[in-house]
């Protein structure tokens, strides 16, 4: 478990959106960095290509990113794994095939004081599934199938989210719109509360302990670009 909760809860709000974060031009450097950044991980499991925005990378759109972000969220640090090859990242690309399924990214410091959480869609298809439950032990993938529970990743693999927040089933409606991918049973407990569809140029920033998935509705393929902060 986190050391610093009640710090961590100091800083934490409901998810929200900013509406055009990045114009154009800005969405356009983005694209271009993301084809010249070296590939970290291609999971064919899950379906995913990963890729790092080390520090060696487009200086100019890091300070920009950075200050950017600056505005929205106020003084942070970014809080992101190293590349494999040892440098410092501003964050994650996620080009995915398939959804992602209930996790958190709650990092595995528990000396931190986890922050604020940001998904800049790059592809206009896309949607992010934001619940109202939190969690503070560590990145963790939540499920009920055994075979996803054995599976090694980067994330630990747990149903101890069970338990947590009740009985109650989940929405049936919701469920069937946006969640198939997941076992409805795996959802006991949880509200959703925020939908976010993707638009290019938009942001969407959350806390690191908020549960979180993407949606059943990919038709082709996604590109996202995810940062991780935490509070000094
Ligand atoms: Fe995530």
């Amino acid at each position: 478990m986190h050391q610093f909760i009640e710090k961590i809860k100091k800083f934490e709000s409901e998810p929200f959106i900013v509406n055009n974060f990045l114009d154009e031009e800005e969405i356009k450097s983005f694209q271009k960095l993301y084809d010249l950044l070296p590939l970290e991980i291609d999971n064919k499991r899950q379906k995913i290509i990963k890729k790092k925005w080390s520090i060696e990378f487009n200086k100019e759109l890091q300070d920009k990113y950075k200050l950017k972000l600056k505005k929205i969220i106020g003084n942070y640090e970014m809080d992101n794994p190293d590349t494999k090859e040892g440098s410092a990242s501003l964050g994650l690309f996620q080009e995915s095939y398939m959804p992602v399924t209930l996790h958190v990214d709650t990092g595995f410091d528990f000396k931190k004081i986890i922050y604020k959480q940001t998904l800049l869609p790059l592809s206009d298809e896309g949607e992010t599934i934001i619940f109202k439950n939190r969690f503070y032990g560590c990145s963790t993938t939540f499920s009920i199938d055994p075979k996803e529970l054995s599976a090694k990743g980067y994330n630990k693999r747990s149903s101890e989210h069970l338990g947590l927040y009740g009985n109650n089933n989940f929405d049936k409606e919701i469920y069937e719109k946006y969640l198939t991918h997941e076992n409805i049973n795996n959802l006991k407990g949880l509200e959703v509360e925020l939908i976010f569809n993707w638009k290019l140029g938009d942001l969407l920033v959350f806390d690191r302990s908020n549960l979180h998935c993407s949606s059943k509705n990919i038709n082709k393929k996604k590109l996202g670009f995810t940062s991780s902060t935490k509070k000094k």
